[in-house]
């Protein structure tokens, strides 16, 4: 029996969702290239072409726009959840107790697009209200006359933000909806396969997301920027790191063996708010060292820069706290999580099998 160790190039579903072709460093989502999408269309309009396999009409985007905005409030039971919490509980913890706390309220087996849209029009308000509480700020209620993404920020700040970073961060979020075979969105199929309920699938995704390797590299993308301070200290601190036979953060992927084109798109978005940012210009520099030393003590991996390097970057001009980073991930991915729950719920039982190497009883 042979391992295939990580599962890679392991083919464990046929999807129509998206396609991510490592090879070329190019993103499909539904027949179409997700960075097209990601500056040119609403938050909603990808998320309805991710769901039900096309951009919706001129009428379709006015009507999806009211229904799924009603969705935004979560209800007295789940903020007595998330109040219950001590403060000192890392956000991605609270979140996904918090989701969890949605369970009672109508969503059951089986999954539904229903579902799936309230689920990701409630997600903003749930991270809204528990980074206010950690900052020990009153509570901002959702209001239904903004779009997705600018009711999101206005939640968070508490006013409505400018339409330059309502722009930066939906094309964030289109960008970062959904991305194949992920380990989260695995994660969320082998549940949804079980046919369990649609929440529970999304809390298992989140608890994926949440590690270092996965969603969780931003922040440390930040520590490390910071950590370095300056250019002139970029080369040292990468090569005393590689040394060490320690990761870069924001570099390598599973599946790409050139650029994420996503991070490149990152980059731009993080450039037009700021051209002049000195925390870009080092990020800038950090990856073409990164690069160069990457190849230098891994010839041969191809590890170039993956979408977390510049998320910092991005989340970071829109003067997002580090608190904020992987919740906001979590906020757009679970349109792709969606999508895959509801093809996976369809689909067969995921069981794979594993090699025992231990000792057997004797006969
Ligand atoms: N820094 C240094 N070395 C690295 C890095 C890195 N960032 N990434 C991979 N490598 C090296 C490994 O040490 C290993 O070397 P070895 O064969 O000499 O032991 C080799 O490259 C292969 O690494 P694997 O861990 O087998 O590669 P895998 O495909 O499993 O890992 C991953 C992909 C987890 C993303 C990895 O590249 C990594 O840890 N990156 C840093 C964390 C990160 O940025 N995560 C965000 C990913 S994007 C996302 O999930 C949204």
């Amino acid at each position: 029996m042979t391992v295939a160790n990580g599962l890679e190039q392991v083919i464990v579903a046929e999807t129509e969702i998206s396609f991510v072709d490592g090879e070329r460093g190019r993103l499909v989502f539904r027949g179409r290239w997700a960075k097209d999408l990601s500056d040119t269309h609403r938050f909603e309009e990808v998320a309805h072409l991710l769901w039900y396999g096309s951009l919706p009409s001129g009428e379709e985007k006015a009507d999806i726009a009211a229904k799924w905005a009603s969705e935004r409030e979560i209800s007295a039971g789940v903020k007595a959840v998330i109040d219950a919490i001590p403060r000192e509980v890392g956000m991605m913890s609270v979140l996904r107790t918090a989701v969890s706390a949605l369970e009672t309220e109508g969503f059951g087996y089986p999954p539904t697009l229903e579902q799936a849209a309230s689920i990701t029009m409630k997600l903003p308000t749930i991270v809204a209200y528990c980074y206010r509480r950690l900052k020990g700020l009153a509570p901002v209620e959702p209001r239904t006359d903004l779009r997705h993404t600018a009711n999101y920020l206005y939640m968070l700040k508490g006013e409505e933000a400018s339409p330059v970073h309502v722009q930066a961060l939906e094309a964030y979020l289109n960008l970062m909806m959904e991305h194949g075979m992920n380990s989260s969105t695995f994660a969320a199929r082998v549940i949804a396969s079980t046919r369990s309920d649609l929440i529970s699938a999304v809390v298992g995704a989140i608890g994926a997301l949440k590690g270092p390797l996965h969603g969780g590299a931003p922040s440390l993308v930040m520590n490390m920027l910071r950590d370095i301070g300056s250019k002139d200290r970029a080369e040292a601190w990468i090569r005393s790191k590689l040394e060490n036979d320690g990761r870069i953060m924001g570099f390598g992927h599973r599946v790409y063996k050139t650029k994420d084109p996503r991070a490149e798109a990152l980059r731009l978005i993080a450039s037009r708010l700021s051209d002049s940012d000195p925390c870009l210009e080092l990020a800038v520099h950090v990856e073409e060292t990164a690069i160069r030393l990457l190849e230098e003590y891994k010839p041969g991996k191809k590890l170039y820069t993956n979408v977390e390097f510049y998320a910092a970057a991005v989340m970071n001009a829109i003067d997002f706290e580090e608190e904020l980073f992987t919740p906001t991930f979590v906020v757009t991915r679970s349109v792709g999580w969606c999508a895959h729950i509801l093809e996976a719920a369809a689909g067969r039982l995921i069981y794979p099998d594993s090699a025992y190497v231990g000792q057997l009883p004797s006969e």
